[in-house]
C-alpha cells in the first residue's frame, strides 16, 4: 500500500484566505493525508482544529500525523453529515471551513482501491469502503441509459453511449472485474481510436463520482458549511472539474443574495436576507511552478467566501 502523503494544493492562498487566527475554530471537511490540516494546526494556539474524512485510512493517517497537534479532532464521517459532527464535538460556529473536493494521492496510487488507470486492481472505487456498492456492482446493476447520463455529465464522455453499452454488457456477463478490465473495455468501445484514449481517465473519474455520490455529498455539504460558519468566518473549497466547481459556483452564488417569495398579487417578500459575501470573483488557480512540482493541481479551483453578520449587505 502507497503512503505517501498527500501535498496539499493551494497551501499559500488556502492560508491567506482563511487567515487563522491562532485561538479560532477551523474545520478540515477533507483531511485526506492531513496537508491542509497540519498547516492549519500549526497556527493555532489555543484554538481547534476538527478534521473529517469519510475514508477510514486517510482518517487513521491524518490522525497519526496531527497526533502532536492539541485542540486537534479527527472524525471518520462524510462531510454531508457536518453539522451533526460539530455539535457533537461541542462546536456551535466555525471561523473557518475548509473542503478540498475529490480523491487523494493516496488513494489513487493504492491499486488496492481500484481507482488507478495505470495498475491493476479490483474494481472497487470507493472512498469509504465499508459502505455503498463498488464500482463493479454499480456497473453490473446501472441501466445502460443512466450510465449514458453519468458518463456525459461527469466525464464529458463524447461517445457515452457506446461506452456505457460495452462497460454494461461486460460487466453483466462477468468480463469486468479489475481496473485493467475497465481500461481495455473502454479500449474496446473506441476501437478507432489508437493508445489508450482521453476518454479512459474521463470514463474512470464519472464512474467514480457516481459511486461515491461526490456531487450529491458536495451540495449537501456546502450548505451546512455555510450554515456552519461564524459572522466573518470564511469557508474555502478547492474543485478539480468543471461538475464541482459548477456545484460551487451555484451555492456561493446562492448564498450571496436575497431568497425571495413571489405572491400571487405580485408582491415579493424576502424571506432570507444574503447569507454570504463571495470574496473571490474568480477562482484561485495554482501558479505553474506548483503545477511543475504537483502535477495533480493542475486543474485544481480555490473559491472563498465569507460569511455576513445578521442585516449586513452582501
Ligand atoms: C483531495 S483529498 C484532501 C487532501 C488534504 N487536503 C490534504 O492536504 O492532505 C480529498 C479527501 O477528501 C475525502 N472526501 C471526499 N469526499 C468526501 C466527503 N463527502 N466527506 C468526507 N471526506 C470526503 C477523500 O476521502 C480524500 O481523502
Amino acid at each position: 500500500m502507497n503512503q505517501r502523503p498527500h501535498t496539499p494544493v493551494l497551501a499559500g492562498p488556502v492560508l491567506e484566505w482563511l487567515r487563522i487566527r491562532p485561538n479560532g475554530v477551523y474545520v478540515d471537511c477533507t483531511a485526506g493525508g492531513g496537508g491542509h490540516a497540519e498547516l492549519i494546526a500549526g497556527r493555532l494556539e489555543g484554538g481547534r482544529l476538527i478534521a473529517l474524512d469519510r475514508d477510514p485510512l486517510a482518517v487513521r493517517l491524518a490522525g497519526e500525523r496531527l497526533a502532536r497537534f492539541a485542540g486537534v479532532r479527527v472524525v471518520h464521517a462524510n462531510y454531508d453529515r457536518l453539522r451533526q459532527v460539530l455539535r457533537e464535538s461541542g462546536v456551535n460556529a466555525a471561523d473557518g471551513i475548509l473542503l478540498d473536493a475529490g480523491v487523494s494521492s493516496m488513494q489513487i496510487d493504492d491499486p488496492a482501491r481500484g481507482f488507478s488507470l495505470q495498475d491493476d486492481g479490483p474494481l472497487d472505487m470507493r472512498m469509504n469502503p465499508t459502505e455503498g456498492q463498488t464500482a463493479l456492482e454499480y456497473l453490473k446493476r446501472v441501466d445502460p441509459d443512466e450510465l449514458t447520463r453519468v458518463l456525459r455529465s461527469y466525464g464529458d464522455v463524447g461517445p457515452a453511449g457506446r461506452v456505457a453499452r460495452v462497460l454494461s454488457r461486460q460487466a453483466r456477463e462477468g468480463a469486468l472485474r479489475t481496473t485493467r478490465d475497465l481500461v481495455r473495455a473502454v479500449q474496446e468501445s473506441l476501437s478507432f481510436v489508437r493508445g489508450i484514449p482521453e476518454e479512459v481517465r474521463t470514463v474512470f473519474q464519472a464512474i467514480r463520482i457516481a459511486v461515491n455520490d461526490e456531487l450529491g455529498s458536495l451540495e449537501e455539504g456546502l450548505s451546512q458549511a455555510i450554515d456552519c460558519l461564524s459572522a466573518g468566518g470564511r469557508l474555502a473549497v478547492i474543485s478539480f472539474h468543471s461538475g464541482e466547481d459548477r456545484i460551487v459556483k451555484n451555492a456561493f452564488n446562492t448564498a450571496a443574495r436575497p431568497r425571495r417569495e413571489f405572491h400571487a398579487d405580485g408582491r415579493t417578500k424576502t424571506v432570507q436576507e444574503p447569507l454570504i459575501r463571495v470574496l473571490t470573483r474568480k477562482p484561485v488557480l495554482p501558479e505553474q511552478e506548483e503545477i511543475r512540482a504537483n502535477p495533480r493541481s493542475h486543474s485544481a479551483k480555490l473559491r472563498v467566501a465569507e460569511r455576513l453578520e445578521a442585516g449586513e449587505a452582501a
